[in-house]
């Protein structure tokens, strides 16, 4: 006879968190938010951990290069989508390896021999005025000259004007050596009253261009998640079909960690992929596995060697697992059957296995009730692919504007991979769809906010760390009436923008 479990399918919105004392320490500059990565042995530190417990999903919607730098450079991580070539997803992670603060390679490039009418057309593909003039044309070519808008009247100087009579020579231009630090850069920048500086190599080769307007934005991120090297640090997803070639490349592109990505987790194959890093790499590799939603996927996976555990079936906004195949479970109890098998691990073992909550997350408030009831981190869709540096197109419908998210379970993404069984290599019928999501504006603000919102609700509790927050939060239950309550009731309420 089927086995029946006591408890009922509970989500994140069914539970509130009752306050606690504050002492007068409680305030959010006290909060820390600093939570392990991976997993640890009891009166040691983690090999890794993140300064936010926030990661972004393996999926193509979400977690390219660019989102990974916007996220690290807050304190969370993202992990490189794996639906894609082992080349490409490689390549993305090495860019984020190499990615220098506050040195962008030039995307506004034109040679000497050009009009102004060709540089025109091209700041309007890119929307940027200043242009390096490099021999090729390209933004690694050797540098000529650099023109911006103070160096020609677009309704007066004539578009057939060669760039070489407009812009400013090499000779004339102050520029600084590769391997200059960001501050030198800044000194150079404020000293002689410039706007941009141009870094060469020995061979007078541009490398990079430094903005003055962006100096603000690097200095006001102390919360940045750095290697040794202080390098952001940047995750990637892995399947468990091509993990012999594509572990290796993504390795060799200085990945920091690995996930199996995975709509289900508790399986052999999961088992064989962990061993394969295990055997070829010892505990030097880090990797995940997930995703489960019971105690015992959770010790499957840990036994397996897991150095964290993911945790969702079914709560994804986008999924439509649970519609198409009846599998899954709450987010709420899947969280916390599984970090209570943590727990106990650790008691047994002396041994700590981080939990991810992932997936199911509407509003920030949520996010605080996911990590009170044990999750070590949290793993988002939806909430990063509203921001700017998420990879997709943004939209303007019906007067609102709209980014595209879409599931690695649709048609669109087609990653079999994730819903493999190990029979078949195409995806027979979708378990994800296609969608628009309300546009949200830039990654730094979004996630300030929620940071804020989340270390308040921990200052009434009297929490200044995620530990204590789980050693120490109360929850209840609310029945449908008292989620009424919750929202404002009972007035008539002028139009909330
Ligand atoms: P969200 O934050 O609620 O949007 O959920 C994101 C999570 O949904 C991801 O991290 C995955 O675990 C999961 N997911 C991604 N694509 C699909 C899909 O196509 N079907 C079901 N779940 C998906």
């Amino acid at each position: 006879m089927a086995h029946y479990l006591d408890d009922q399918s509970r989500t994140f919105s069914e539970f509130l968190l009752v306050p606690g004392y504050s002492s007068a320490e409680a305030e959010t500059a006290n909060v820390s938010l600093k939570t392990p990565l991976v997993k640890y042995k009891k009166g040691q530190k983690p090999a890794l951990s993140l300064n936010i417990p926030l990661v972004s999903a393996v999926m193509q919607a979400v977690s390219d290069n660019h989102m990974a730098v916007a996220l690290a450079r807050e304190g969370g991580l993202s992990f490189i989508y794996g639906s894609q070539p082992i080349e490409r997803q490689a390549a993305m992670v090495a860019k984020v390896k190499s990615y220098k603060a506050g040195f962008v390679s030039s995307d506004t490039n034109v040679k000497p021999g050009d009009t102004l009418a060709d540089l025109l057309e091209l700041q309007k593909k890119t929307g940027h005025s200043t242009t390096a003039v490099t021999e090729d044309g390209t933004a690694s070519g050797k540098l000529l000259g650099l023109i911006t808008s103070r160096d020609y009247q677009p309704d007066k100087t004539p578009g057939q004007t060669k760039i070489s009579a407009l812009m400013t020579p090499f000779t004339d231009l102050v520029c600084a050596p590769d391997g200059v630090s960001l501050q030198e850069a800044n000194d150079l920048l404020w000293e002689r009253k410039l706007n941009v500086l141009p870094v060469v190599d020995k061979k007078q080769r541009l490398t990079a261009l430094v903005f003055r307007k962006d100096y603000n934005q690097y200095i006001g991120h102390p919360n940045g998640l750095l290697d040794e090297r202080k390098r952001y640090m940047v995750g990637a997803g892995i399947n468990t079909r091509d993990y012999a070639e594509r572990v290796p490349a993504l390795i060799a592109a200085g990945v920091d960690v690995l996930c199996i990505d995975s709509s289900e987790g508790h399986s052999e194959w999961q088992k064989r992929t962990l061993e394969f890093i295990r055997k070829k790499y010892g505990d030097k590799v880090k990797i995940g596995a997930g995703n489960v939603v019971d105690a015992e996927g959770f010790r499957f996976l840990v036994e397996a060697g897991a150095d964290f555990v993911k945790v969702g079936i079914g709560g994804g906004s986008i999924c439509i697992t649970r519609e198409q195949k009846g599998i899954g479970r709450g987010q709420a109890s899947a969280v916390i059957e599984v970090a209570k098998a943590r727990d106990e691990h650790y008691k047994k073992t002396g041994l700590y296995v981080p939990i991810c909550s992932d997936g199911g997350i509407a509003h920030d408030y949520q996010m605080t009730i996911a990590l009170a009831m044990g999750a070590d981190f949290l793993m988002h869709g939806r909430y990063f692919a509203r921001f700017d540096e998420s990879p997709t197109s943004k939209l303007l419908i019906n007067g609102n504007y709209v980014k595209e998210y879409w599931g690695e379970g649709s048609n669109r993404a087609r990653n079999w991979q994730r819903y493999d069984h190990g029979d078949n290599s195409q995806l027979i019928f979708e378990e994800g769809i296609d969608s628009y999501v309300p546009y949200a504006g830039s990654l730094h603000d979004n996630v300030t906010v929620t940071l804020n919102k989340i270390k308040a609700t921990m200052c009434n509790l009297g929490a200044l760390s995620i530990p204590e927050l789980q050693r120490d939060a109360k929850l209840t239950l609310v029945s449908s009436i008292g989620i009424i309550e919750g929202g404002a009731h009972d007035v008539v309420q002028k139009d909330r923008k």
